[in-house]
């Protein structure tokens, strides 16, 4: 099974930085996956880059949404939550030397990432949509 996965336009959520932050994280989900095999021991070091970036990454999003006034913003953060409790939690097995099927783990990521980019996609069309010219015209 391949186990990396490339950032594709059908992806794009047509918003430049976000795509550009999605990207890194897809670089990122791949040198761990690649980690698994070829240095078990870094993959900690590449897990603790993926949880600081993907903080960063959601804190500017949701300062994006909420300030467009996004109606599921609150639901949106709290899939955020989720997979940060999520890798935080997997951090923590490594860690404690805990087994972590590190296979199912990459996996993991690779659909996280994927559907984490079709919601973003879904929230930056509403953003779109809402402040466009026409949709803020005053002109009947
Ligand atoms: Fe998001
Ligand atoms: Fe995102």
């Amino acid at each position: 099974m391949q186990k990396v996965i490339i950032w594709r336009k059908e992806l794009s959520v047509d918003h430049n930085d976000l795509d550009k932050q999605h990207k890194q994280i897809f670089s990122l989900v791949n040198w761990i996956a690649v980690g698994i095999d070829n240095n078990p021991s870094g993959v900690g070091a590449m897990l603790d880059k993926l949880i600081q970036y993907t903080e960063d990454h959601f804190e500017y999003e949701m300062s994006l949404f909420r300030s467009a006034g996004y109606p599921e913003s609150i639901g949106h953060d709290a899939e955020h939550q989720e997979f940060l409790d999520e890798i935080q939690r997997m951090r923590a097995k490594l860690t404690n030397s805990d087994h972590l099927n590190l296979e199912n783990f990459g996996r993991y990521l690779r659909l996280w990432i994927v559907k984490h980019c079709r919601s973003d996609k879904q929230a930056v069309a509403w953003i779109n949509k809402e402040t466009s010219p026409e949709a803020t015209s005053s002109c009947p």
